[in-house]
């Protein structure tokens, strides 16, 4: 698959190298993209790198790995959307003037994307585990789940495919409405499970 990072820092780098080591196409973008050339180096030979508008010209996936609070500035510097499956792995944190980042409370990042572009296909997941087991404990013989929720099932289906590639075990929540459960604050928010485990929780909610 074709999949453009928007947002190549710690979570994006680390999950685009891992579908580009699975044999995807990615294209890592920056609002300076010459600083990407140590990741696109170490992600290998299917990997590139280019702006954020290359990354919505070239796939027809988009991995959204920014801040929650520059979120707008990336989709409009992305450019046409609309028809694009958009894995939204932000969460909605903030930095207040002491510098420090806070839960924006009562908000949804996930269900705020969807509002904002109600043409792409918008997929919730990698947000709820930190970039250190993304970057460490992928491919485990008995993987950590990867929580995802949405409201298009092809969509859904091709995300929980790319989850198995990068070495997750993808788990469906449901719709969109649901993914309160997965931001932070929620009960699979922060949450390092086992498939059992983690249908165990889900069953408690
Ligand atoms: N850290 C974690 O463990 C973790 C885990 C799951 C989800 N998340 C979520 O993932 C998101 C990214 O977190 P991170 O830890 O990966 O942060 P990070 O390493 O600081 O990376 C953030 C990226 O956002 C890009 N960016 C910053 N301002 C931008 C703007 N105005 N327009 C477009 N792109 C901009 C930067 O790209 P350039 O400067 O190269 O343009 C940078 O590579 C956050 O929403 C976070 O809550 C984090």
């Amino acid at each position: 698959m074709k999949i453009g990072v928007i947002g190549s820092g710690g979570i994006g780098g680390t999950v685009g190298t891992l579908w580009a080591k699975a044999g995807h196409e990615v294209l890592f973008s920056s609002r300076n993209p010459e600083k990407l050339a140590t990741l696109v180096a170490d992600a290998g030979n299917n990997a590139k790198a280019g702006t954020i508008a290359d990354a919505a010209q070239f796939a027809d996936i988009i991995f959204l790995a920014v801040y929650y609070w520059t979120t707008d500035e990336a989709i409009a510097s992305a450019g046409k959307l609309a028809g694009k499956i958009i894995i939204d792995a932000t969460n909605p944190y903030i930095r207040n003037n002491a510098g420090e980042v806070q839960r924006v409370p009562n908000v949804s990042s996930a269900l705020e994307l969807a509002k904002k572009l109600p043409q792409s296909k918008i997929v919730k997941a990698y947000n709820t585990l930190p970039t250190r087991i993304f970057a460490e404990e992928h491919h485990l013989p008995n993987p950590y789940t990867v929580f995802y929720c949405g409201d298009d099932t092809g969509a859904k289906s091709t995300v929980s495919q790319l989850i198995t590639d990068s070495g997750f075990a993808g788990i469906d929540t449901g719709k969109i409405s649901n993914v309160i459960n997965q931001e932070p604050g929620g009960l699979l928010y922060n949450k390092p499970l086992t498939m059992d485990a983690a249908r165990e929780l889900l069953a408690s909610i």
